[in-house]
């Protein structure tokens, strides 16, 4: 039996209350609670869907490695993300800021998915015209594609359904879940209640017909995507576009995947002709400059089983009057913060009246601790004006008595430095001797005043 309720929800946290309040108890946003009809106890939305065919039990010992089927995307980057490919009757929600690159992905992944079957593209977003032309600009049209991608500008999720049971394709790509809407529901597109009601009516088409469903959400400025709780249980994998978009690099990371691990990152780039993949994404965040740049300094930070050595850059310039700033700009603003306080109190770095900016290079957001003593270098280096020597890569965590703490993988990380030409890393001292990897000298240094010793030589001077 289907009733329909009225039921206030929070836009923020998608949840749901039997009256309005200027605050929702649940995150305690204000002005965030939207009168929505629901569907109470509908037997279509709480169906509960197997994910796979059901045998009963069965005992551990006897558990097959039963391999998952996986479609290849074609793009390598994106495959490596998935955890291999495409997952038959999956729902995978896409998620990043507008005009990251969402439905240009998303448009290649459909042309590569094509090799395998029929793809539905259904765009809410964009009239046909506007896809033809990106598919024009990506050089799809005249390719085995064009003919294997149906191309549907509709944003009607019930029609949307039909049109896949009937054409029964092996994806579905929906363009963007915000656009899509449930008639029977009140509340606009992009309400919370239409969000997670369009999303699980897509998975019961995922796991009712086994058509993989790629839904794009876009990430308000918050930096949540809508309806959060609401969908990000509910899908398969959570895959998330990022990047700084005046630049051109990409990255797409999973931050949820039931197929795969949930720590690989996959490094594209947005050119002329759509994202395509980067030669060597190790050295894709090394940006090219003179060296001897003081404030500069590249680390080594670790994005799942893949090393990318990225280059840091601060600045420090007195304070005209009033507070202090801190900018932070693909790191956590606290560790920044943090580390000011650590150069002060443990290596006479005192930047009390100064503002200090320091950033990733090439839009890279990383929240690794190994990337500290990076951030510190730069900063000390900017504030001596003195530069690093080139060729040097700094790797440790410091902590707040200004110690150096080892980080994960250190090994992977040198690796990868000395293949791309770096002869000197300065690490924090660990259990034995630091791995001995040919063409780079590895420097153990216990301190983080140590460690500026080495790579700014003494103080003063
Ligand atoms: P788009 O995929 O529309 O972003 P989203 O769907 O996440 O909102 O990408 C938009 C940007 O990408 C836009 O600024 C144009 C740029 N772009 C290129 O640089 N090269 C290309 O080949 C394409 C198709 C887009
Ligand atoms: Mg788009």
């Amino acid at each position: 039996m289907t009733r329909t309720q009225s039921r206030y929800v929070c836009q923020a946290c998608g949840d749901s209350f039997l009256r309005w309040e200027g605050q929702c108890r649940s995150c305690s946003a204000w002005n965030t609670l939207v009168e929505t009809l629901v569907r109470e106890a509908s037997p279509a939305a709480h169906r509960r869907v197997a994910p796979a065919a059901s045998t009963g039990p069965v005992p551990l010992a006897d558990l097959t490695e039963a391999d998952v089927e996986r479609i290849p995307v074609g793009i390598g980057e994106l495959d490596r993300v998935l955890g291999g490919g495409l997952v038959p009757g999956s729902l995978v929600l896409v998620g990043g800021e507008p005009g990251i690159g969402k439905s240009t992905l998303l448009l290649q992944a459909a042309a590569g998915l094509s090799a395998a079957g029929p793809i539905l593209y259904a765009t809410g977003e964009e009239s046909s015209a506007q896809v033809r032309l990106r598919a024009a600009r990506l050089g799809l049209l005249g390719s085995p594609a064009a003919a294997a991608v149906t191309v549907f500008a509709e944003s009607s999720v019930a029609r949307i359904l039909e049109t896949a049971r009937a054409a029964r394709p092996v994806a579905l790509v929906v363009d963007s879940i915000q656009t899509a809407t449930v008639d029977e529901l009140e509340g606009p597109a992009g309400s919370v209640g239409q969000v997670r009601e369009s999303a699980l009516r897509y998975m019961e088409l995922a796991k009712g017909d086994g058509i993989a469903v790629l839904l794009v959400g876009h990430v308000t400025k918050e930096g949540s995507l809508a309806g959060p709780k609401t969908l990000e249980h509910l899908v398969d994998a959570v895959l998330s576009v990022e990047g700084d978009r005046s630049g051109g690099l990409r990255l797409v990371r999973a931050t949820k995947n039931r197929f795969g691990s949930t720590e690989e990152v996959g490094v594209l780039e947005m050119g002329e002709a759509g994202l395509r993949e980067v030669p060597d994404p190790a050295r894709a965040f090394l940006v090219e400059h003179d060296a001897d740049a003081p404030g500069s300094v590249v680390g080594a930070t670790l994005e799942g089983s893949r090393a990318l050595l990225v280059e840091v850059q601060a600045l420090v310039a007195p304070t005209g009057y009033g507070t202090p700033r801190r900018t932070a700009i693909g790191l956590d603003p606290g560790r920044l913060a943090l580390l000011v306080a650590v150069l002060a109190r443990r290596a006479g770095i005192g930047l009390g009246s100064h503002d200090v900016y320091a950033n990733l290079a090439g839009g890279l957001a990383a929240d690794d601790p190994g990337l500290d003593l990076a951030v510190a270098i730069a900063l000390a280096s900017t504030f001596r004006d003195r530069p690093v020597a080139a060729g040097t890569v700094a790797i440790a965590e410091i902590g707040l008595l200004g110690e150096l703490r080892s980080v994960a993988g250190l090994e992977r990380r040198l690796r990868e430095a000395a293949r791309l030409g770096f002869t000197r890393a300065l690490v924090p001292p660990g259990r034995g001797d630091p791995p001995a990897i040919p063409g780079i000298a590895v420097v153990t240094v216990r301190t983080v005043r140590e460690a500026l010793e080495v790579a700014l030589g003494p103080a003063g001077g």
